[in-house]
């Protein structure tokens, strides 16, 4: 039986990465010998103005229906100023929870090819190889009451709900205890439960969690120090577990360690091994529609898709390889690219991947 694939390119530069990325798909499929069958829907910006819905039912059939959903981004100034609830991100937002996608994995990984192209020094991110587990449908993104209402002095007042259940928390350390399992077994828990009650439960539930896995390490941090840690000494970390909001922020500190964010791919799974696969960056309005995007995020995330969903790691060893080659043949997106260095475009750089997977 053929995998389901759905690809969801969305706005900005996400149609230009996706259609790189798809084309790298299908070869790695040819030559692995691995039954896909793609399809196309709306999410996003672009669902809005089709459908007038960022999330349409359409898109939700099919997404439900894939074994793994291939998403670019969505959002962008055209839609800036709808309120929260009708945003494109809400989209993204909704199909996180519609498919039940808590646990999203953001490895930073630095390959050597690129270390030049780091904010940091070379010397402190070689061999940079981190996982970021942060926790995807729940926190404040998610928590009730949330709003703008008007107070009684005639004053607006915004406000979100930070709340975590015992069992939200414990499922999301469970990924993490397992994924530092075929790692270094080290599981850092990053919170603020010096302050915040939530992520106090947090870490009490983390702990519980750990007594089932006593050959990982378990470390505590808060995420004002993890923010700081990671720029000042990143290799002291292997797995990072944390919830949604400090795990976005922390996955785009980590993504500049390995040269630029068009380089960090992204897993967000469910209880199974269905999964939604997208780069870690935005919609990137500033360069859409000009072939200068960097596609190998997303070129990364369908590696990730091989491996997680279709079980199929020697077809995401071969991307991963053929991404490595490319940039050793010194093909650089501007993003990457070394001052007087050459540029290749989005399309250049997508179809020596292609070439390159042997
Ligand atoms: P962004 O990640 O889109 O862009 C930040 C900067 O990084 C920009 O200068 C951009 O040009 C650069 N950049 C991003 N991806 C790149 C790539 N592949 N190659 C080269 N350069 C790249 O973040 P932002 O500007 O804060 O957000 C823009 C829009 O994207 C907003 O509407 C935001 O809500 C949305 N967004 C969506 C997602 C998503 O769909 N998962 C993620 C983040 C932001
Ligand atoms: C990400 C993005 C999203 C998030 C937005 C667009 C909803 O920043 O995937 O990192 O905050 O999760
Ligand atoms: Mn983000």
């Amino acid at each position: 039986m053929s995998a389901k694939i759905l690809l969801l390119p969305g706005d900005g530069i996400g149609p230009e990465v996706v259609e790189q990325a798809a084309a790298v798909l299908r070869r790695a499929a040819d030559r692995f010998a691995i039954d896909i069958e793609l399809s196309e829907a709306d999410l996003g910006g672009i669902a809005i103005d089709r459908h007038g819905d960022a999330y349409p039912p359409a898109t939700q059939q099919a997404a439900r229906e894939a074994d793994a959903v291939l998403m670019g981004s969505v959002g962008g100034p055209k839609w800036d100023g709808l309120p929260a609830p009708d945003r494109p991100e809400k989209g993204l937002l909704r199909i996180r929870a519609d498919l039940d996608l808590f646990g999203n994995l953001r490895p930073a990984l630095l390959y050597p090819q690129l270390a030049a192209a780091s904010s940091l020094k070379a010397e402190l991110v070689a061999g940079l190889d981190i996982m970021i587990v942060r926790e995807l449908t729940g926190g404040i993104y998610f928590g009730e009451p949330r709003g703008i209402h008007r107070l009684e002095n005639g004053e607006r007042e915004g406000y979100n709900t930070y709340r975590y259940s015992e069992r939200e928390i414990e499922r999301i350390a469970r990924l993490a205890f397992d994924t530092a399992r075929r790692r270094d077994n080290r599981v850092c828990s990053v919170d603020k439960a010096n302050v915040l009650e939530v992520t106090m439960l947090w870490r009490e539930v983390v702990e519980r969690v750990a007594s089932e896995y006593s050959d990982v390490e378990l470390s505590h941090m808060y995420v004002d120090n993890a923010a700081m840690q990671l720029v000042r000494e990143p290799k002291q970390f292997d797995v990072i577990v944390t919830g949604n909001l400090f795990g976005d922020i922390l996955s785009d500190t980590a993504a500049m360690l390995t040269g630029s964010i068009g380089m960090l791919p992204s897993a967000s799974l469910d209880a199974n091994s269905k999964g939604l696969y997208e780069p870690v960056h935005g919609s990137a309005p500033d360069i859409a529609g000009q072939g200068k995007a960097n596609p190998l995020a997303t070129i990364l995330s369908v590696a990730m898709l091989l491996r997680y969903s279709l079980g199929r790691s020697e077809a995401a060893d071969a991307i991963e390889t053929a991404v490595s080659a490319v940039l050793d043949r010194g093909l650089r997106t501007g993003d990457i690219a070394s001052p007087g260095g050459v540029v290749v475009t989005t399309q250049q750089m997508g179809e020596a991947v292609v070439e390159s997977i042997s």
